[in-house]
């Protein structure tokens, strides 16, 4: 509710987790061109591609001799849960974001770093979100679909306390000012279609070289199937202060399209006619296609 929330530059955060000056800080936060983060809108991939970078970079768990959560192996930047000292971090630094693309690091802008943008067809994101605001106890429980529609589509995008700014701004801001960054833009909806092809562009774009087996064992591992079997991928270490486990996981389904079981035409058509026109302009029609 309210009081969980303070609103920052246009954007909502949790009281709990960060002050104003904090957020402003993250600004000054000194980047290393072997940094590499991933930003995303809430439930659109992120853990998922957490769990792929954290593959691709650390050999340890890529052949599981390394028991270590995956908040510490990419950890969050505004919200430094595990209170590590991420400007301290050893080469290269691997961190994930859900900020708008005008409050992160300056020397991103900068094209220091690199970034891996990750957006998902927005019915799905919301679908995700209204499931997920059930089990995690710090989040408000809504009522139905509806209600998280309207606030969905009013822009205002207060539906999460992650929640940096509505879902259309986020995607057209970084969008927009991509020639800022140093970005490759990724869709749930390709990762889901060939996982391997997805890896690939990601090693590329960070210029890691593996070898096919090591690729192979990637791709395996970041498998829905094989990550919800493993409990730090499915983020089974948070407290029972934090998530009703019998509520339901961070990897609940982990498919294209679940929106269709939900939402009814009407819903959709409204949907589509608040949010699809306004993204005309960009490249994201494959996000709405399947
Ligand atoms: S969060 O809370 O913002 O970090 O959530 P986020 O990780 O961005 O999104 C959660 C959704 O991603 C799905 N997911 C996956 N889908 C396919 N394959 C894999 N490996 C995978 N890992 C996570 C997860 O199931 C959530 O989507 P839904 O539709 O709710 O299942």
């Amino acid at each position: 509710s309210e009081e969980y929330l303070i609103k920052h530059r246009g954007c909502y955060f949790a009281t709990k987790l960060i002050t104003p000056e904090g957020i402003d800080s993250l600004e000054e936060f000194e980047i290393r061109d072997s940094d590499v983060f991933l930003a995303t809108y809430p439930k659109s991939g992120t853990v998922w591609t957490q769990n792929i970078l954290s593959l691709i970079f650390y050999e340890g768990h890529r052949n599981g001799t390394e028991d270590i959560v995956i908040m510490d192996r990419v950890p969050w930047l505004e919200y430094n849960v595990n209170n590590l000292d991420l400007a301290n971090l050893s080469s290269p630094r691997l961190f994930f974001t859900h900020l708008p693309y005008y409050l992160v690091p300056r020397g991103l802008r900068n094209r220091r770093g690199k970034v891996i943008y990750v957006a998902r067809n927005p019915k799905d994101v919301m679908v995700s979100y209204f499931y997920f605001s059930k089990f995690m106890i710090a989040l408000e429980t809504i009522p139905d679909l509806n209600t998280l529609m309207e606030r969905f589509l009013s822009g205002k995008g207060k539906v999460s306390f992650s929640d940096k700014s509505s879902w259309l701004d986020h995607v057209r801001g970084w969008y927009t000012h991509r020639e800022d960054f140093n970005i490759l833009f990724l869709t749930f909806e390709e990762m889901k279609k060939d996982l391997r092809s997805a890896v690939l562009k990601i090693c590329n774009f960070l210029g890691k070289r593996l070898s096919e087996k090591e690729l192979d064992s990637v791709v395996e591992q970041a498998t829905f199937e094989n990550m919800k079997r493993d409990p730090r991928a499915n983020y089974e270490f948070l407290p029972d202060t934090l998530v009703e486990k019998s509520k339901g996981q961070f990897l609940r389904k982990g498919t294209v399209g679940d929106w269709k079981k939900i939402m009814t035409v009407a819903q959709s058509e409204r949907f589509d006619m608040a949010l699809k026109e306004e993204m005309k302009d960009l490249p994201f029609n494959c996000l709405w296609d399947r």
